[in-house]
Order: structure tokens, then C-alpha cells, then sequence
């Protein structure tokens, strides 16, 4: 039964008939908001990203307040290390007093529904912008690395962070971290594992804002990253971080990733989430601002087919707009 009995466009006629067969519907449950805190008095914009700044913690605070206005379920805080605590050995990534950690303390004390989720990686902290420790050929050395993220991340647990989410790649680092937290009474810890994370392009405006990109300088990452062009791989990763005690897994970048989305949560079933990184915002933003795309329009799909690709949540710089937006749309 073909033409002219078979019309799809009858249910695209009318609002009401598609609303009624809308499958996938973005809400504000469904976002991630990511911030960036430095040590520094006040807001600073970040240039390749317009419209995000880096924020004291009082600042932060301001931010997290709208947030839970807004029913944003989580942040996932980034700190700005200042260049003279950076070192080769990345000590500061662990200190109970460092930037990370008592942002952590300021936010749960003010808003403990507010889910608070934190980077276990290194490049904030190393002198190379590397996630991890180098050996003399500037190799990040796997295990000694997964030490230094099972301080961090205990360090994290121990001021209250609700979700640690690596984001480093190392082999092993969500079991090392798993049975540290068990054994040191984290158990409510959730582990957010940066399970398919791209050697990518599109975080250049990420490390303007943290200050990585100028330490990493015409470094990459493609030893611990994954090379854009595999998807089996990605599963590969996926089934290990979750076999060594992951509650999330992630795929990072997002929208030109939607495949291994979908791959991901079709194979595995798990809360999957995608990270919109800053370039994806970077572009966005750049188009918007040139008066070439329209700003609630894209942003709303682009975050809808993440979604529909099989998210359960999107990191997103745009997190607080489009929740404001969705509230004004009712
Ligand atoms: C660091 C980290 C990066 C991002 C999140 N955590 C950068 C990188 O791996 O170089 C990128 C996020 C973004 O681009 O928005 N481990």
C-alpha cells in the first residue's frame, strides 16, 4: 500500500500530530553543564569561546545557583592550575587544599543536590600538558600515570565529589580507581569513564581555557587517545571500563561521533553520555555570532540528535541556555 494511501506527510501537518509522534524529547535532566575555575578574583572570558568564562569560586557559586534553578542535574568543574604550580610530576593535582578540590567542598556545601562531577586527567597540572607522566622520551608512561589519577581521584572522593570521571585513556586507570575508592569507603562514588575519547582537533578551544594548549604546544595525544577512524576499538574500550567498574561510559567528542553512539549504547545498554566539546561550541557560537545559523534552532538539534543517537546526557557548554530556553518553551 503505497501512495496515495500511504502519506507521510498527514502527521507533519499539524502541531498536535507531531508532538504526538515526537520520539526523542531533550529536557533539562538530560545535561551536563562544564565550567571552568581558576584561582583568580572574578570572571575572565575564555576567547575561543564565546559566551563561557573562567570563574572564581564565588563566581562558580553564582553559576551553580542557576543551575539548580534551571534543574540542571550536574557540573563537571575544570580547573585553571597557575603556570608556577604545574610540575613534571603533577603534584598539585592531589592536594586537599588544591583548586579542584575545594571548589568541590564550596559547591556541596552550598548545593548538595547539586551533582558535582570532576576530570581525573593531568594536563592541568604538568608542566607539558600531557594527561599523564612523561618518561624521558616524552612517552606517557602508563602505570606510573594510573598512581598519580588514584591519588587524584581519592582526593576528589575525599571532598565530596559525586561522579570522578577519568579522561585521561590510560590502560587499567578505572580499576586502580574503583578498588581504591571501595577501599578507602567511597562507595557511593560513581566512576564517569571517558571510555571512547578521541584523539581530537576539536578541543583546541579547551585547552586555550584551562591553559594547557600553550604547555602541550605542537604536542598531541595520539599515544593515549583513540585514532578518529576506529569504532571497534571504541567498543573494546567501552567493555573494559565497565567490566573494571565504570557506572557511565562516555564518547567524547559528540556530533561527529554519533555513530559510535549509537554503537555504544546499543552493545553495552549502559548510562551513556556524550560529551559537545568546545569546538563543536566554537563553531556553533562562531556561526551564531556571523548572523549565519540561528542560535536556538541549531543548538536545540544538534543537543536532540545527540540525544537520539543514543545519549542519556550531553556534556555541553550550552547546557544553562537551553535549559533556559526549554523553561520559556514550557
Ligand atoms: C583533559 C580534557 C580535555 C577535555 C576534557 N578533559 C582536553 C584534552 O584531552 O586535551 C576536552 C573538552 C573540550 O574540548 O570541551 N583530559
Amino acid at each position: 500500500m503505497s501512495y496515495p494511501y500511504t502519506r507521510p506527510r498527514r502527521m507533519r501537518r499539524d502541531d498536535f500530530s507531531r508532538r504526538l509522534m515526537r520520539e526523542t524529547v531533550l529536557t533539562a535532566n538530560d545535561l551536563i553543564y562544564p565550567v571552568f575555575v581558576h584561582e583568580l578574583d572574578g570572571r575572565a572570558p575564555v576567547g575561543s569561546m564565546p559566551g563561557i568564562e573562567r570563574l572564581s569560586i564565588d563566581e562558580l557559586l553564582r553559576v551553580a545557583e542557576r543551575a539548580s534553578e534551571l534543574r540542571v542535574p550536574a557540573l563537571a568543574l575544570f580547573p585553571v592550575t597557575a603556570p608556577e604550580a604545574k610540575s613534571l610530576t603533577a603534584e598539585a593535582a592531589w592536594q586537599d587544599d588544591g583548586l579542584c578540590q575545594r571548589a568541590v567542598r564550596a559547591l556541596k556545601q552550598r548545593f548538595p543536590d547539586l551533582g558535582v562531577i570532576t576530570d581525573v586527567a593531568l594536563d592541568p597540572y604538568t608542566t607539558h600538558g600531557q594527561d599523564g607522566l612523561i618518561d624521558d622520551s616524552g612517552y606517557v608512561m602508563n602505570d606510573e600515570t594510573v598512581e598519580a589519577l588514584v591519588k587524584q581521584a581519592l582526593s576528589h572522593a575525599a571532598a565530596g565529589a559525586d561522579v570522578v570521571a577519568p579522561s585521561d585513556m590510560m590502560d587499567g586507570r578505572i580499576g586502580q580507581i574503583r578498588a581504591e575508592l571501595e577501599s578507602q569507603g567511597h562507595i557511593h562514588t560513581r566512576i564517569l569513564a571517558y571510555s571512547a575519547k578521541y584523539a581530537s582537533s576539536f578541543y583546541g578551544p579547551f585547552r586555550d581555557a584551562v591553559g594547557s594548549a600553550g604547555a602541550l604546544g605542537k604536542g598531541n595525544k595520539y599515544t593515549y587517545q583513540m585514532d578518529p577512524a576506529n569504532s571497534d576499538e571504541a567498543m573494546r574500550e567501552i567493555a573494559l571500563d565497565l567490566d573494571e567498574g565504570a557506572d557511565m561510559i562516555m564518547v567524547k567528542p559528540g556530533m561527529p561521533y554519533l555513530d559510535i553512539v549509537r554503537r555504544a549504547k546499543d552493545e553495552f545498554g549502559a548510562p551513556t553520555f556524550v560529551y559537545q566539546v568546545s569546538g563543536e561550541y566554537a563553531m556553533l557560537r562562531a556561526a551564531i555570532g556571523n548572523g549565519w545559523l540561528d542560535e536556538r534552532g541549531c543548538v536545540m538539534e544538534a543537543l536532540t540528535s545527540i540525544k537520539r543517537a543514543g545519549a542519556d546526557g550531553v556534556l555541553t557548554y550550552f547546557a544553562l541556555d537551553a535549559a533556559q530556553w526549554m523553561r520559556e518553551a514550557g
